[in-house]
C-alpha cells in the first residue's frame, strides 16, 4: 500500500507569492496527473512531496506517515525532473545503476536491475553507451530507468516527454501507463498538456493558480466541469452567461444577447447564469431554424474524425464540432457567413 495525501500543503516564496493550499489524496497504485497552466504550481507541489522545498502549512503523509523531518532520500521515491539531469560521462548502464550502488546493493543484484529495467524500456542493446551518444527519447527512458532503479515506492514525474516531438511522446505516454500498470506504482505525473494527462491518468487534478481546481477521471472533468476555468482550460466548454427570465418546473429561459435558450435547471428570475456547453454539443445549421439563434460563421478547421466550426454570437465565441461533411462542404462553398445554432440542452452545465 502506497497513498500520498496532500493536507492542505502550503508553500510561501520570498517575494509573498504562494502556492496553495493543496489537499489530494493519490490512491494505492494510481497514476494521478497535476495540470495546469505554466506558473500554476506543479513542479512546487512535486517538490514539497519530495521533500526538495518544506511546506509552511498543512502536512504531507505518505502511507499514512507524516513526512515532516523525513529527508528526500528516505522517501523512497523516484524521481524524473523536468530538465532531464544524467550524467553525460557516464554510460547507460552507470546512469541506471547509480542509485543501487548509492544504495550499496550487492553486486549481482545490481546487474540484475538494470538489465530488467533496460529490457522493461527497450534500451538493452544501449548499455555501453554514454548519455552523451543516446537520442533525447533514449535519454528521457534512461532517466525513467534511473528512477526506478532503486525500486521506489512512489514515482514523481514533472513533464518527462516535454522535450520531445509528437510521435516520440505519444509512444512514450503508452510506454509509461503499460510500465506504471505493470508495476502498479503510485505516480504522480506533471504536464501542461491536457491531450497528456487524459490519455495516461486514473485521474487528473486541474491546478488554477496554486490551488485544485477540480480532480476527476478525464471523463468527469471534460463531462462535468466543475467551474469556468476547468471548462475553458480544458477547451471542454463554450462558456455563456445570461439572465434567468422565466422558471418553470425545472426549465429555465435565459435570455443571452436578446436571445432565449431553454435550460434545464434551477434558479431565480431576474439573476444571472453562467453554463457550459461541450463543442460536440452546439448543433449547427446553414439555413434558418425557428428558435435557434444567429452567428457569424469565423473558421472552419478540419481535425481528426471532425470539423471545428468558430462561430462569434454578439461577440461571444461559440466552437461547435460537427463531423456532417456535407454541411461542412456547403458552408464553405456558398462563404455562407451566418450559421443558425442551438444547444443540446440535456448537455448543457450551469457552472
Ligand atoms: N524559488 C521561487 N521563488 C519565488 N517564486 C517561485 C519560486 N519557485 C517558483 N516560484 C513561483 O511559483 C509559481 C509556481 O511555480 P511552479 O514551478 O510550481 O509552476 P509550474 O506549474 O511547474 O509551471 P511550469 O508549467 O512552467 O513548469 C510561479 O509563479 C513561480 O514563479
Ligand atoms: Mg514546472
Amino acid at each position: 500500500m502506497v497513498d500520498v495525501e496532500l493536507k492542505g500543503l502550503v508553500r510561501e516564496f520570498d517575494d509573498g507569492s504562494r502556492i496553495g493550499p493543496i489537499d489530494l489524496h493519490v490512491k494505492d497504485g494510481e497514476l494521478l496527473t497535476l495540470l495546469g497552466p505554466s506558473g500554476s504550481g506543479k513542479t512546487t507541489t512535486l517538490r514539497m512531496v519530495a521533500g526538495f522545498i518544506e511546506n509552511v502549512g498543512g502536512s504531507l503523509l505518505i502511507d499514512g506517515r507524516d513526512m515532516v523531518n523525513v529527508p528526500p532520500r528516505e522517501r523512497n521515491i523516484g524521481m524524473v525532473f523536468q530538465s532531464v539531469a544524467l550524467f553525460p560521462n557516464m554510460t547507460v548502464f552507470e546512469n541506471i545503476s547509480f542509485g543501487p550502488d548509492m544504495a550499496g546493493w550487492p553486486r549481482e543484484e545490481v546487474i540484475e536491475r538494470v538489465e530488467e529495467l533496460a529490457d522493461l524500456l527497450g534500451v538493452r542493446q544501449l548499455l555501453l553507451r554514454k548519455i552523451s551518444e543516446v537520442s533525447g527519447g533514449e535519454a528521457q527512458r534512461v532517466a525513467l530507468a534511473r528512477a526506478l532503479a532503486t525500486k521506489p515506492k512512489l514515482l514523481l514525474l514533472d513533464e518527462p516527454l516535454s522535450a520531445l516531438d509528437l510521435q516520440l511522446r505519444e509512444r512514450l505516454q503508452t510506454e509509461i501507463r503499460r510500465i506504471q500498470r505493470k508495476l502498479k506504482i503510485t505516480t504522480i505525473y506533471v504536464t501542461h498538456s491536457q491531450d497528456e494527462a487524459f490519455a495516461i491518468s486514473d485521474r487528473v487534478a486541474i491546478l488554477d493558480d496554486g490551488v485544485v481546481s477540480q480532480v476527476g477521471t478525464p471523463e468527469e472533468l471534460y463531462d462535468s466541469p466543475a467551474n469556468e476555468f476547468v471548462a475553458s482550460f480544458l477547451g471542454s466548454g463554450n462558456i455563456v452567461s445570461g439572465l434567468i427570465t422565466e422558471v418553470s418546473d425545472g426549465n429555465l429561459m435565459v435570455s443571452v444577447k436578446n436571445n432565449r435558450f431553454e435550460i434545464p435547471g434551477d434558479g431565480e428570475v431576474n439573476s444571472q447564469i453562467k453554463f457550459s456547453v461541450k463543442p460536440e454539443d452546439v448543433i449547427i445549421s446553414d439555413t434558418p431554424v425557428p428558435d435557434w439563434a444567429q452567428a457569424e460563421l469565423v473558421s472552419i478547421t478540419p481535425q481528426v474524425g471532425s470539423f471545428k466550426v468558430s462561430l462569434e454570437f454578439n461577440g461571444i465565441p461559440i466552437i461547435a464540432l460537427t463531423n456532417d461533411e456535407e454541411l461542412v462542404k456547403k458552408l464553405r462553398t456558398n462563404g455562407e457567413k451566418t450559421i443558425a445554432f442551438a444547444f443540446k440542452s440535456e448537455s448543457i452545465i450551469i457552472l
